[in-house]
């Protein structure tokens, strides 16, 4: 049952359930009139030019039924919680807690066993890999899709799991630790440093490495652009932080010269993204991974990141 932030809501709960059965109570007590003596009293009513109405109580049968109703009220709020906070203990959220520890015990070991496999190996497990996806369409499917396939270039960048194109990398190590501690990739805005110009050249230098249609003189002087302010993550040849080799994989900036874009790839996104950076401050596009292992445990993470690697293995 609720646990409310203040004693007051505990009372007005209380307070009306407890008038709701007063009220039950004094409506029946005062219709208990028994059967008047001698003829029935006519009420004076005339329906259907024949159709009169006398003065008689309910039927008993009937009443008892109203007062079956108040008991089971009162039974009720005794075995279930429904009186305030009153008798939580028998709450809704003890039978989940129970179920949790129901569950905990009955899947613990099966889990337990799959922590102690390595991840290549259990990512061809059938048994494990069915596990994981029962966890990714839980707590991962919200951000990475059911499918995994990500928001594949729309408007938030979550990253597509399947493709094996990876912002910090495919391993099964990695893949666990991206899972384990989140990921926030920053990219630096650069609103102030370059100007309108400057900016739209190098986005049309972006598009055209990607293969996409630019303007070629603008794209021929946003190569320069690049070359003094993008490629210390982006990589020289824009082909990502991880072809700079394993030391810059944790920068996540994603390879520029693929068909896989983690955000839209219009110009104008592509110039937004450059002018208002990604992950750094209040003006940018927010886009992170959040950590698991805490929340969920190694046990469950190691499952997720063979599932996960499984998906690019297919
Ligand atoms: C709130 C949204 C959100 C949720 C929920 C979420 N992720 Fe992510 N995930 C992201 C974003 C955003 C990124 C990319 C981070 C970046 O660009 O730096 C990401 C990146 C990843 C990566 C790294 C991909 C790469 O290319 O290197 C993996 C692996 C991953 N997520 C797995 C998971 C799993 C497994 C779960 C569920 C336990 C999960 N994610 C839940 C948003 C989410
Ligand atoms: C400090 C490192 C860093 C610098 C410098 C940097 N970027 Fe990025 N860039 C990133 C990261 C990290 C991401 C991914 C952001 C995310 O995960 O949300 C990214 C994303 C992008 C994207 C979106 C790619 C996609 O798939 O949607 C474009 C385009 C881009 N950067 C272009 C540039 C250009 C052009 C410059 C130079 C003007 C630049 N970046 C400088 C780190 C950087």
């Amino acid at each position: 049952m609720a646990d409310f932030i203040n004693g007051f809501w505990n009372l007005y709960v209380q307070g009306i359930v407890a008038f709701g059965l007063l009220f039950c109570l004094v409506v029946l007590l005062a219709n208990m009139t028994s059967r008047a003596s001698g003829e029935p009293k006519l009420q004076g009513h005339v329906w259907d030019e024949n159709l009169r109405e006398y003065n008689n109580p309910l039927p008993r049968w009937w009443l008892y039924l109203f007062w079956a109703t108040v008991i089971f009220a009162v039974v009720y709020l005794a075995i279930f919680p429904g009186f305030g906070n009153l008798n939580k203990e028998r709450g809704l959220r003890t039978e989940y807690a129970k179920e949790v520890a129901n569950a905990e015990q009955q899947y613990g070991p099966l889990f337990t066993k799959f922590q102690a496999t390595d991840l290549a190996a259990l990512a061809t497990d059938p048994e494990a890999v069915s596990a994981g996806k029962r966890l990714f369409l839980t707590y991962c499917s919200q951000c990475h899709g059911s499918t995994a396939e990500g928001a594949r270039g729309k408007a938030y960048g979550f990253p597509n799991l399947t493709d094996n194109d990876w912002l910090y990398g495919g391993d099964p190590a990695t893949i666990k630790t991206s899972i384990e501690s989140g990921r926030a990739g920053v990219m630096t805005p650069f609103g102030e440093t370059l100007n309108g110009d400057q900016i739209k050249d190098v986005a049309n230098y972006v598009r055209s490495i990607a293969g996409l249609s630019s303007d070629a003189t603008r794209a021929a002087r946003g190569r320069d652009v690049f070359g003094a302010n993008c490629t210390v993550c982006h990589g020289p040849e824009g082909k990502g932080a991880r072809s700079m080799g394993e030391a810059f994989a944790a920068l996540g900036a994603p390879d520029l010269t693929d068909s896989i874009w983690l955000y839209s790839n219009s110009e104008e996104s592509i110039i937004d993204g450059i002018t208002k950076g990604r992950n750094a401050g209040p003006e940018s596009v927010t886009n992170t991974m959040p950590a698991w292992k805490d929340f969920l445990g190694d046990a469950k993470v190691h499952v997720l990141a063979a599932y996960v690697y499984s998906l690019s293995k297919k």
